[in-house]
């Protein structure tokens, strides 16, 4: 459960990411292909070299999800609702990869916030990626 620390952490270090919003997608994903190719059998339909146009564009869509669940922290399962269906009905992602992007994630986040990613603003977005998880995989059950 994210607590009132963690909230104001991750909206005051997700305002900063602001001018590289567009392409943090892209990095993250061009990480978990990169590092986890087990995880490219998704997108066999994608031109997965990194930062490529698609993997960019898919980057900012995934991103566009993250704003919208850190803008509405009291309702992320709501916000998400659609994409939860997607990705257990439709796409059928193992949970198992989640984490893998998620992991990929924290580097990016640190790569842009230098100094200032800490021990507590790993602790929150871990949080936070742990309940977008638990929301697109929730179906499954
Ligand atoms: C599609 C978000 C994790 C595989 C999408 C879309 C969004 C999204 C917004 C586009 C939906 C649309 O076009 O209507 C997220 C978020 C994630 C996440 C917020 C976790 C933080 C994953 C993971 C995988 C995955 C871990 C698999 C490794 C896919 C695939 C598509 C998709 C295959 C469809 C791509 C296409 O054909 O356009 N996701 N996703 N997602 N996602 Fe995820």
């Amino acid at each position: 459960v994210l607590s009132s620390e963690d909230r104001q952490l991750i909206q005051a270090t997700w305002t900063k990411l602001g001018p590289h919003m567009d392409k943090i997608g892209g990095e993250a994903l061009t990480r978990l292909f990169c590092t986890f190719p087990q995880t490219k059998t998704y997108f066999p339909h994608f031109d997965l070299s990194p930062n490529s146009k698609d993997v960019q564009h898919h980057g900012q869509k995934v991103v566009k999800a993250l704003d919208s669940a850190i803008k509405h922290l009291d309702n992320i399962r709501g916000t998400l609702a659609d994409l939860s269906d997607l990705h257990a009905y439709n796409l059928r992602v193992d949970p198992v990869n989640f984490k893998l992007l998620a992991k990929c994630f924290h580097v990016v986040l640190a790569s842009h916030l230098g100094g200032e990613f800490n021990a507590s603003i790993y602790l929150a977005y871990d949080k936070l990626f742990h309940c977008v998880a638990d929301v697109l995989s929730e179906k499954y059950r």
